[in-house]
């Protein structure tokens, strides 16, 4: 069975007291959350604020992007090892406001997950079409594009730590959901890809994510879904009393896949 993972993104929101506040009033609230994983992606500068303040809880933490190199003349970034230095154990790559407004592209995403895993760093991929994509029936092929150029030339026995997120442009921050049947096909689909790539028993490790408008009121019904294991959660991780009922709602007893 696959451990969920409940990750949030705080995008550029929380000042390091903030972010500190905001655990300690979370902690309490998921004593009993079950055994999904949760995940915080706080900005670079909370960072080791956060990591110092779950240290000791079920809670990990990771940055919300990296370069791929170690060290070198790149003015902005942070290297792989930079963060295992702090303490962070998960990264986010190829977010689609990172593709957007960043330039990041998805060979950039090829490089930066292999570099992630040498260095033992969980990478979550985002991966998602936009509405005209969907609209004009190219989800599944912008989907395979995506993934043919992030998990180019991957090995495949470093593949089970990959996750991913799947991300519909048009869902994030726009407060319409993908509903859990679409997100559940397009889930699929990706699975498909996973298995043609790296074979069933991998792909069948691997989690799956959805993100874009989740909350409480609509989390437990696309976890209920086979193929969604977990959630990347933007605006609705702001709060740790709405995050909690995320990750509580969140959790799902979900029978074994079929072989
Ligand atoms: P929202 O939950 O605000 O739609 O954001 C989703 C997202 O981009 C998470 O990475």
């Amino acid at each position: 069975m696959r451990t969920p993972i409940i990750a949030a993104n705080w995008k550029m929101y929380k000042s390091p007291a903030e972010s500190v506040k905001f655990i300690r009033e979370f902690l309490p609230m998921i004593e009993s959350h079950g055994d999904s994983e949760v995940v915080l992606f706080p900005t670079a500068t909370s960072l080791v604020s956060v990591i110092d303040a779950v240290r000791g809880s079920v809670i990990r933490a990771g940055a919300q992007t990296m370069h791929w190199l170690n060290e070198g003349p790149y003015t902005g970034q942070t290297s792989p090892t930079m963060l295992t230095s702090i303490g962070a154990t998960h990264v986010l790559l190829g977010h689609s406001e990172r593709r957007l407004y960043a330039n990041e592209t998805y060979e950039h995403v090829n490089l930066k997950i292999k570099a992630a895993c040498a260095h033992a760093l969980t990478p979550v991929v985002c991966l998602g079409e936009m509405l005209s994509d969907r609209q004009e029936g190219y989800t599944a092929d912008t989907l395979m594009a995506q993934m043919g150029a992030a998990l180019a030339n991957f090995p495949q026995d470093r593949a089970h730590t990959l996750v991913i997120a799947y991300e519909p442009v048009w869902a994030i921050g726009t407060g319409s959901t993908a509903s859990p049947e679409i997100a559940n096909e397009t889930h699929s689909i990706i699975r498909e890809e996973l298995k043609r790539r790296f074979g069933a028993e991998i792909a069948d490790e691997m989690r799956i994510l959805y993100g874009g408008s989740v909350k409480p009121s609509n989390v437990a019904e696309l976890m209920a879904q086979p193929e969604i294991d977990g959630a990347l959660v933007g605006g609705g991780s702001l709060d740790p009393e709405t995050f909690s009922q995320i990750v509580r709602f969140g959790h799902r007893d979900k029978p074994e896949r079929p072989a």
